[in-house]
């Protein structure tokens, strides 16, 4: 052992940072005698050092001057919290060009600079630590990148932003509209001021992104994951579904098919009582598959100040140990290359169950009609609904499919959401957990 302390320094001080600076000075102790060594929290930088975060920061600790973390040659660590491509991207190269190590949880500058990113540090041998950049205090990255690697994953899915899974399970359980539920999450400060990435699934597909480079070995894929969010979602949809026995839920969805990869974020139907239909609120869960290990699944809280904390501080502590043992320096963490065969599926040739509502007037062969289109297209239904009877007026009729090509849905839908008895485009949802 060479060194006796690791000393680290934060830029960004926000919800992130507050809550990493209040465990690594509450717990430094503790972590001291379970590591051996001390981790002293030495700078954090941030443009606002006046605002009172409700807590105790020793005199001389905050600068609003990030490069004199950057400069510091007594600094090992240095913990990005600032989120968003810019700065955070510059001041992270920068960082690596110096040597430093980094800890991060910031998805959006991983899943679309990621490759930039390892690349620097790989040339420099330095690490970056980003535990905390994918469902919060799960340590999700562990389990892929170290308890699972004598498996080969097939399938990765699951809830992995909070605040969707909060405004779907308010919508489940109060019957209350889209718009009211993500109200309520921005009065319970569950929401951002704007919500743009939890709701229409970006901020899950950079998580996905992560999580299926390090599983499948892929470059990170971003702009291939297939993206769509929960904005269009009704109580009416959810109360269907609920009458067919599943639950609505925007699932992040990364499998592996041969030399196919699926890569999809998306509002899904789920059968009610599959365990991840039942993670509710801002919970996040993730279906691991291994072939060895087989089924897992791994359930925590996705976000909030200390359990996105704790994830940045035992990356903290795991790239500490190697500062101080200098093992960081031959340890190749991140193993992506662009020769893997693999390829990403295209969503037209993705294949599921299909959930669908049309407006459709009440009169007779409307039903044969549509399912005939549905039929010449290679879908076959499962079960239907039909509510309400109004003479020569459109009610729902809901009907559930078996597996079929997402290109033959969009066709057929594409002639039923033409014909004169039908009104209003068809809402579809994507099925998972049944076969058939
Ligand atoms: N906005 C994210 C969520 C948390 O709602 O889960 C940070 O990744």
């Amino acid at each position: 052992m060479k060194k006796k302390a690791v000393n680290i320094g934060i830029i960004g001080f926000g919800t992130v940072g507050t809550g990493t600076a209040r465990i690594l000075l509450k717990r430094r102790r503790e972590i001291e005698e379970k590591c051996g060594f001390a981790i002293v929290l030495k700078r954090i930088a941030d443009l606002d050092i006046k605002r009172d975060r409700g807590i105790n920061i020793p005199k001389g600790l905050l600068t609003s001057d990030s490069q004199s973390i950057l400069n510091d040659p007594e600094i090992d660590i240095i913990v990005e919290l600032i989120g968003g491509i810019h700065p955070a991207k510059e001041i992270t190269l920068s960082a690596l060009k110096k040597g430093k190590n980094i800890v991060t949880a910031n998805k959006a500058l991983l899943a679309e600079e990621g490759r930039q990113i390892f690349k620097e540090a790989a040339k420099n041998r330095v690490e970056v630590g980003f535990e905390a950049s994918v469902a919060g205090s799960i340590p999700i990255i562990k389990v892929i990148r170290e308890s699972l690697v004598g498996n080969r994953l097939s399938s990765i899915f699951g809830i992995i932003n909070g605040t969707a899974n909060y405004i779907l399970t308010e919508m489940t359980e109060s019957g209350v509209n889209f718009e009211t539920a993500l109200k309520e999450a921005k009065e319970l400060g569950y929401a951002e001021a704007d919500p743009t990435f939890d709701i229409e699934g970006v901020d899950s597909a950079h998580k996905l992104t992560i999580m299926a480079s390090l599983a499948f070995g892929i470059p990170f894929s971003f702009k291939k994951v297939y993206t769509e969010g929960i904005t269009r979602i009704t109580p009416l949809d959810i109360q269907f579904a609920s009458e067919f026995g599943y639950k609505i839920k925007l699932l992040a969805i990364a499998k592996q098919d041969g030399m196919d990869v699926e890569l999809r974020v998306h509002p899904t139907m789920l059968p009610a009582d599959d365990l991840i239909s039942g993670v509710s609120g801002v919970f996040n869960a993730i279906f691991v598959h291994g072939d060895a290990a087989g089924d897992g699944i791994y359930y925590g809280r996705g976000a909030g100040e200390m359990p996105t904390g704790s994830a940045v501080v035992s990356d903290i502590v795991d790239i500490a140990k190697n500062v101080v043992s200098g093992a960081g320096k031959s340890i190749q963490r991140m193993s992506i290359t662009d020769n893997t065969g693999l390829k990403i599926k295209k969503m037209e040739d993705i294949r599921t169950g299909y959930y669908l509502r049309f407006s459709a007037l009440d009169k007779p062969g409307v039903l044969s009609k549509i399912s005939g289109i549905l039929g010449s297209h290679n879908i076959s239904i499962k079960s239907m609904i039909q509510k309400g009877r109004e003479k020569e007026k459109a009610v729902p009729l809901v009907m559930m499919t078996h597996v079929a090509r997402e290109k033959d849905m969009i066709g057929a839908l594409k002639k039923i959401d033409r014909m004169s008895v039908v009104s209003g485009k068809t809402m579809y949802l994507r099925v998972e957990g049944e076969e058939g």
